[in-house]
């Protein structure tokens, strides 16, 4: 599904009050078996190897037709966003990375990674986050279409899109 940014209206009627403490201590958890891997698809909750990733995540760009800033929402260690760069620039297209992910320590990684970008790197949870900036392009691959507080949900979207900017999820996902 391929949606145009909008500027949000009745959209936040997805947010949920309060964030439920069973969330936060899933997503911790999550957080913490990524952390037990060194491979860098592997800290981002990713098991099937390179050529996998590569034709599973690379399709993101087919919604990517010229450059601008794309936000990952739910980045995990940000190497989600160094591949998209690199195969966009292989396309012609100059991508400037941003990401969102409630784990400190997997955005520490990312600063880490990408030290030149270190401040393109935010700590929060999706559900309750203030984007600093509008993006053109918004991305997530997190639990999300279902009814309560798991997942990142369409307000989000409307909040941190570009009017006219485009939001993606993966199509197993939506
Ligand atoms: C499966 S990984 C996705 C990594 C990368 N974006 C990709 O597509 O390969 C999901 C990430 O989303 C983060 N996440 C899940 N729900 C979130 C929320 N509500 N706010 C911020 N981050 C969230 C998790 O911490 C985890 O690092």
């Amino acid at each position: 599904m391929l949606q145009k940014g909008s500027s949000g209206g009745g959209l936040m009627r997805d947010r949920p009050g309060a964030l439920p403490s069973t969330f936060l201590s899933q997503l911790q958890a999550l957080e913490k078996a990524y952390l037990h891997h060194s491979d860098p698809a592997e800290q981002s909750g990713f098991y099937g190897g390179p050529e996998r990733w590569r034709a599973e995540r690379e399709p993101i760009l087919e919604a990517i037709s010229a450059d601008g800033e794309l936000l990952d929402t739910g980045c995990a260690n940000g190497y989600l966003l160094e591949c998209l760069v690199a195969w966009g620039r292989e396309r012609g297209v100059s991508l400037i990375p941003y990401g969102l992910d409630q784990g400190a320590r997997l955005i520490e990684l990312a600063r880490r990674r990408q030290t030149h970008l270190a401040d393109h790197f935010f700590i929060g949870n999706a559900w309750d986050w203030k984007p600093p900036r509008r993006f053109r392009y918004v991305y997530t691959l997190v639990h999300s279409g279902r009814p309560g507080p798991i997942g990142v949900p369409r307000a989000v979207f409307a909040q941190v899109a570009c009017p006219g900017g485009r939001t993606r999820r993966p199509a197993h996902r939506r």
